[in-house]
């Protein structure tokens, strides 16, 4: 792998995203890669969580690789999409939670990226935005779509048709992001939450973010059908016995995973 490392400890799968001379932009290496790292950390069960960052200080992702944009045609663009929403919805599909940390620059496919994970902290010293305008373009990895959808349509059009940067601040208080520590915390903080996360049920956290995806583009009705059968799916775990089993003998719960 030229661009994209996976470190597995404790459970933690850490996939660190390194093309740092172009600020970690996606290229189609990039993406290859990411693709093929997600593939194996689903079929990898000492993976139990994922942790994704950007090598070095000053970017997380800073876009899709712009340097491809001039001799593309409409229907190399409409291609060029459909690969990064591929990529990034194997991640958001991932069973196992997906947590960005996320330093610098989120711009463009870096924004869609973090989009794309299941909870973002940044550091703060981030940047958040969607400049595609500035190019005379608009976000094709999700971002018209993703980014509504987690902050509110105002929100997500204000940075969408202006292309402005916002502060790691203000993304907090859009729900752009679900904390923000000073850049020297942040993966040992993220890292901590990793830890969290591990203790909890994973076939339960699994259901969790099939009923949530599963209901989120759907109707009230049937996004609460998603979760009655995902509800009904996690009593057939062994797990579910040693949670309950657990609480009425005053213990914490040992997960098997099954
Ligand atoms: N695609 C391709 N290359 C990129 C890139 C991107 N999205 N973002 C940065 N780079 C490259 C620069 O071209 C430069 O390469 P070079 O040293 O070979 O010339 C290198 O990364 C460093 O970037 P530079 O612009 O010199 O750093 P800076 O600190 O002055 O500015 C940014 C940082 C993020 C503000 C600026 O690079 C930028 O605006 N990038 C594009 C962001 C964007 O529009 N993303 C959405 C793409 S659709």
């Amino acid at each position: 792998m030229d661009f994209v490392k996976l470190d597995v400890k404790g459970g933690i799968g850490r996939v660190t995203i390194d093309r740092q001379s172009k600020l970690n932009a996606l290229n189609s290496g990039v993406l290859d890669e990411l693709e093929e790292v997600f593939q194996s950390i689903a079929n990898n069960d000492e993976i139990r969580v994922i942790i994704i960052t950007g090598a070095g200080e000053k970017s997380f992702v800073a876009g899709a690789d712009i340097s491809q944009f001039p001799s593309m045609s409409p229907e190399e663009a409409h291609a060029f999409a459909q690969r990064g929403q591929s990529v990034f919805s194997l991640i958001e599909s991932s069973s196992k939670p997906v947590i960005a940390a996320i330093t610098g620059f989120a711009l463009g496919g870096g924004c869609e990226l973090a989009l794309s994970c299941h909870i973002r902290y940044a550091s703060d010293n981030a940047l958040f935005g969607q400049p595609e305008v500035k190019l005379g373009v608009i976000a094709g990895y999700g971002g018209t779509q993703r980014l509504p959808r987690l902050i509110g349509r105002g929100r997500a059009l204000d940075m969408l048709l202006s292309g402005r940067m916002v502060k790691a601040d203000e993304a907090q208080q859009m729900g752009l992001v679900n904390g923000v520590y000073p850049q020297a915390e942040l993966l040992p903080k993220v890292e901590e939450y990793a830890e969290g996360l591990l203790s909890q049920g994973p076939q339960a956290q699994a259901l969790t973010l099939r009923a949530v995806f599963e209901g989120a583009d759907s109707t009230l009705s049937s996004g609460l059908e998603a979760e009655a059968s995902a509800f009904r799916d996690v009593f057939k775990t062994e797990d579910r016995v040693e949670g309950a089993t657990a609480f009425l003998e005053r213990r914490p719960a040992k997960f098997n995973n099954r």
